[in-house]
């Protein structure tokens, strides 16, 4: 079962832009920014006191949100993360349940060092959904 939200993530266009308006604008307490080469973005984490707000843009050629950007130029919401116990034994019940799991099907050591699954936004409501090992 899922148990907390850990993350919105936002793909930005231009990461200093977005990390200006939220820090300067919004008051909000920003990371620096990390580039992640193996998963192809850079983020800054918008640090709250219940949550947090990744804001991505493409890091190299091959980056999975290029495509994104290509598609909403402006930027937007590009998935959630939701936390749960036990992800195995998550992973099984959406097999069960015939949703589909994104890249080979197996948990993947994620951005954050933990294991994550992705699903396909068709199955939950056009929205993509990362689901992380609390
Ligand atoms: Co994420």
């Amino acid at each position: 079962m899922i148990t907390k939200f850990n993350h919105a993530a936002i793909a930005v266009p231009c990461l200093k832009k977005a990390t200006d308006l939220y820090k300067n604008v919004l008051g909000a307490k920003v990371s620096k920014i990390f580039n992640y080469t193996e998963h192809g973005v850079s983020v800054v984490f918008v640090e709250l006191s219940n949550t947090k707000i990744e804001l991505m843009q493409p890091f190299g050629d091959k980056s999975p949100i290029k495509k994104f950007l290509d598609k909403n130029e402006s930027g937007g919401i590009h998935h959630i993360c939701l936390e749960v116990k036990d992800i195995f034994q998550m992973k099984k019940k959406l097999l069960k349940n015939n949703l589909k799991i994104l890249g080979d099907g197996e948990p993947q050591i994620g951005a954050h060092g933990k294991l994550v699954l992705f699903l396909h936004p068709k199955d939950f409501y056009g929205t993509l959904i990362e689901i992380e090992q609390e």
